[in-house]
C-alpha cells in the first residue's frame, strides 16, 4: 500500500509496518500521523467494539488520542532501539528521524514516549532488538537512560513528560 512517494506499507516483523522509500537523514520529518482527534472515552468505547483501533491510537494532548484509522500511522510499529521520535508540531504529530534511515527500513517509533502516566495501555513487544524491554510500557517505566536519552532528542512530548510524578 502505497501512502507516499517516499513511504510505503508492506509485511514487516510485526504485521504491516512503514518502510522508507527514500532516505532520512537524522532530525528530518518523515510525516506527518494524520486521523481524527477523539477522547479518552471513545478509545474506551474502541476497545469494547474494535481493540485492534483502540490499541492503534496515539496520545494527542492531555485530554485527546488521535486515531489514525486509514491513514499510515495505523501502521507505525514499536520498537525498542527505534530510528525515528514522535513531536508535536503545533498541531500536528509528526514522526521525525532520530538515526540515519535507508530506502528499505522499517519506520519504528518507542510507543512510551507516547503513553502518559495515566495510559495503563501496554503491549508485549517483540522488536527483537538486543535492549527490548518485552513489555510495552507507560513513560514512567522508561529505564532511566532511556528516558534521558529520548528527551535530549526531544522526541517526548511535553503534555507526555507532564504526566509524570516530580
Ligand atoms: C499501529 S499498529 C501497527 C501496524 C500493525 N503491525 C498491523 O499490521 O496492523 C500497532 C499494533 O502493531 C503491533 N505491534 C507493533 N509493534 C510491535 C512490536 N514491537 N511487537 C509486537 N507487536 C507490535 C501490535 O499489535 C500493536 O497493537
Ligand atoms: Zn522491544
Amino acid at each position: 500500500m502505497r501512502y507516499s512517494n517516499t513511504l510505503i506499507v508492506r509485511p514487516v516483523r510485526n504485521g504491516q509496518g512503514i518502510i522508507a522509500l527514500k532516505p532520512f537523514a537524522p532530525g528530518k520529518a518523515i510525516c506527518r500521523i494524520r486521523g481524527k482527534i477523539v477522547t479518552g472515552d471513545t478509545v474506551w468505547r474502541y476497545f469494547d467494539s474494535d481493540p485492534r483501533r483502540g490499541d492503534n491510537c496515539f496520545r494527542y494532548d492531555a485530554d485527546h488520542y488521535l486515531d489514525p484509522e486509514g491513514e499510515i500511522g495505523a501502521y507505525a510499529n514499536h520498537s525498542c532501539h527505534p530510528n525515528s521520535g514522535a513531536i508535536m508540531a503545533g498541531n500536528r504529530l509528526m514522526l521525525k528521524a532520530i538515526r540515519s534511515i535507508a530506502v528499505g527500513d522499517e519506520i519504528t517509533h518507542d510507543y512510551s514516549t507516547l503513553l502518559g502516566a495515566d495510559d495503563i495501555w501496554k503491549m508485549k513487544c517483540a522488536c527483537g532488538e538486543p535492549n527490548c524491554r518485552r513489555v510495552v510500557r507507560n513513560v514512567s517505566r522508561l529505564p532511566a537512560g532511556v528516558l534521558a536519552g529520548y528527551t535530549a532528542l526531544g522526541i517526548i512530548p511535553e503534555f507526555i513528560l507532564a504526566t509524570r510524578c516530580p
